[in-house]
């Protein structure tokens, strides 16, 4: 007990002195490594023009198994890309190349070859890479799909020009039109489909306002389109833009389509229904179950647009198989009746606004004066008798 009680602070001291000398003697190796580091590193690196010399020249490959993958490098191109400008070298991604003869290559296919490279541009791209890890497109390439896309599939690490504007911190607009040219290497038939709409055509003439794949899909975290949350969600996906004045005062189009979608008993039961039961599907028409998807049209287009009635028809009899021509023409839209849309309805309620008060009205007049003339009868009649 004595002998403890006497001898702790005695230890401790001991233990912060030797602790303190650890500490600076630590901060004094770290605080030098660096300066000493760095440079002994970048001259030791094989320059672009070493790499270069070979590269450059046409028709070189290397046979991988029984196909033949192309090795040239356009110098040119190379200079104009992201990361010459920023300095990356060559070896900076390839990091196991440093002389020639290489390194045996061990793949047996182009495809496994690019593979190896899955995990290249994780160190300077971290952010990127952690999002597309969690895709629908690493989940396919889990489950043994080796066509869904890697980095590179999308950026060619050689020519990658800059796309996000150094001032705006926003995607360029030369960059915004090629979106949808990325995606048409593997998802060829949405592609045309998506061309031929009407926010592909406008796409095309340099509008940035319409949606590119990668605004209704996400870009790196692309998730699973065909869930019931993706699908129940479509009217606030388009409603986006369609509700914003701003947005759709500069093409004359009506923002009221979510609100008249809501009201209608599509709407209604759409809204009630996930109220009611979150996280299933609704069976109601949603906006693109009559406007489509990727080949969203022209509403007044003669040929395939929903304002025609007969085709329209044919998005209603998808669910209502009876349905005639008659039903069709008896849905009143995005409209709210006018006397331009819809007259009838729009004179009806006129009529009813006033004829429903005009009538109770004149019922309550009757009542009333009835009632007087009876007090007066009444009174009359008492004074006389
Ligand atoms: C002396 C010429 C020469 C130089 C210098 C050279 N390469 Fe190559 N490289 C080739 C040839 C030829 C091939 C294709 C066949 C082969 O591997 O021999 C090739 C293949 C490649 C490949 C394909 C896969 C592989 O690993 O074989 C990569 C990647 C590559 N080189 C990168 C580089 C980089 C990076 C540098 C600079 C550090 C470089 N090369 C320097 C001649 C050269
Ligand atoms: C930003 C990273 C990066 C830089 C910088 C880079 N490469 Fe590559 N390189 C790759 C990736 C990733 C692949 C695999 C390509 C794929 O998956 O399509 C590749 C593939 C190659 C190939 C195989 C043929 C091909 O095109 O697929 C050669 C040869 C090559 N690189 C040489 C070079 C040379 C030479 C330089 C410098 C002038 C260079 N690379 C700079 C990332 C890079
Ligand atoms: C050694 C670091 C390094 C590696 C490895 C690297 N990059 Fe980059 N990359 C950069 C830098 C630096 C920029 C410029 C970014 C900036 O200014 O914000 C850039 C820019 C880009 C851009 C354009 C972004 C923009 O702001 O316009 C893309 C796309 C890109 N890289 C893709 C890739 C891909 C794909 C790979 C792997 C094959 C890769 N990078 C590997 C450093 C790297
Ligand atoms: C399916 C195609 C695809 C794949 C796979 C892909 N990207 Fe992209 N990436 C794009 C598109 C398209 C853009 C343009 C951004 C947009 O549409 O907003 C982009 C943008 C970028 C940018 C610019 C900054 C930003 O976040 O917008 C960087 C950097 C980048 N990608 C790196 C990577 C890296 C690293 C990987 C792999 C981990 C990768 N990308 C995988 C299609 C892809
Ligand atoms: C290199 C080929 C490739 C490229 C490029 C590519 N994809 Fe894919 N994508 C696939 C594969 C493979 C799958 C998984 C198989 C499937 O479901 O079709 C997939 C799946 C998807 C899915 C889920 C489909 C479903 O039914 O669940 C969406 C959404 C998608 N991709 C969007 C995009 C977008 C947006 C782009 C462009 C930014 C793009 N993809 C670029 C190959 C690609
Ligand atoms: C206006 C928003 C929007 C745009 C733009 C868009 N998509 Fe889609 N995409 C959707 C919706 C909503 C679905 C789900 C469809 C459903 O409910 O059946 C979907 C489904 C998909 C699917 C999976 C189902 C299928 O049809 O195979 C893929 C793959 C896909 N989109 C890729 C793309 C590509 C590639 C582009 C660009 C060329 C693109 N999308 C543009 C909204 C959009
Ligand atoms: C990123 C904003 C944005 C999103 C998201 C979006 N749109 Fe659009 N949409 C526009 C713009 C802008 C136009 C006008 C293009 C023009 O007239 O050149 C347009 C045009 C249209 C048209 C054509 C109207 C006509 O007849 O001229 C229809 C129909 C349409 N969108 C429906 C939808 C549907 C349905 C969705 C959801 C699946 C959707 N949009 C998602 C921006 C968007
Ligand atoms: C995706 C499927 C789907 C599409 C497409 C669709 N409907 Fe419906 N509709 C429904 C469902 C389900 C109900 C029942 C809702 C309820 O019980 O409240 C319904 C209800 C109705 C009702 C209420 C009276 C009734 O029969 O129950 C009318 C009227 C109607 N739809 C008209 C239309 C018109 C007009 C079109 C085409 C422009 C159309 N629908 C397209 C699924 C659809
Ligand atoms: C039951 C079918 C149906 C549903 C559901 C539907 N629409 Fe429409 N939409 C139409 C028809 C028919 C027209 C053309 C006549 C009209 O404007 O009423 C139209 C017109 C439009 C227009 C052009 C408006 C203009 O000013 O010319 C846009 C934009 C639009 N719809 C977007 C949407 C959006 C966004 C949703 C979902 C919130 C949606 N629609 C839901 C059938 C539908």
């Amino acid at each position: 007990m004595n002998f403890r009680k006497k001898n702790r602070p005695h230890l401790s001291s001991t233990l912060i002195l030797i602790l303190g000398f650890g500490l600076l003697a630590f901060a004094l190796a770290f605080l030098s490594t660096p300066a000493q580091a760095a440079p002994s590193f970048q001259e030791d690196k094989p320059s672009n023009d070493f790499c270069l010399a070979c590269h450059q020249e046409e028709g070189i490959d290397k046979t991988l198994g029984s196909e033949s993958l192309p090795v040239s490098i356009n110098p040119t191109q190379f200079g104009e890309s992201v990361h010459s400008k920023e300095g990356i070298a060559c070896v900076d991604c390839h990091t196991d190349i440093s002389d020639y003869p290489h390194p045996d290559v061990k793949s047996k296919s182009i495809r496994d070859f690019q593979i190896t490279f899955a995990d290249s541009c994780k160190e300077c791209h971290e952010d990127q890479y952690d999002k597309a890890h969690d895709s629908v497109h690493q989940t396919a390439f889990d489950e043994g799909n080796q066509n869904a896309p890697l980095c590179a599939d999308c950026h060619n690490p050689h020519t990658q020009p800059r796309i996000i504007g150094q001032e705006s911190g926003l995607l360029t607009i030369a960059a915004r039109k090629e979106v949808p040219a990325t995606c048409a290497a593997c998802h060829t038939e949405i592609y045309d489909a998506y061309k031929a709409s009407a926010h592909g055509n406008a796409l095309a003439d340099g509008n940035t306002d319409v949606p590119t794949c990668t605004d209704c899909h996400g870009v790196h975290n692309i998730g699973d389109p065909t869930t019931t949350s993706f699908h129940n969600n479509t009217p606030a996906l388009c409603a986006d833009c369609h509700d914003n004045e701003e947005i759709m005062g500069k093409y004359g189009l009506s923002t009221e389509v979510l609100e008249t979608y809501v009201s209608d008993f599509h709407g209604t039961t759409t809204t009630l229904f996930e109220q009611q039961f979150p996280g299933q599907q609704v069976n109601t028409a949603v906006c693109s179950d009559c406007h489509g998807v990727h080949d969203i049209g022209r509403v007044k287009d003669a040929e395939t647009g929903i304002a025609m009635q007969e085709n329209l028809l044919a998005k209603c009899q998808r669910c209502h198989p009876d349905a005639t021509a008659n039903f069709s023409a008896a849905w009143m839209g995005h409209y709210q009746p006018s006397p331009e849309h819809y007259p009838i309805v729009y004179y009806v309620n006129l009529f009813y606004k006033f004829f429903i008060p005009a009538v109770l009205g004149g019922m309550i007049f009757f009542v009333l004066t009835d009632i007087y003339r009876r007090i007066v009868n009444r009174v009359k009649g008492v004074k006389h008798a």
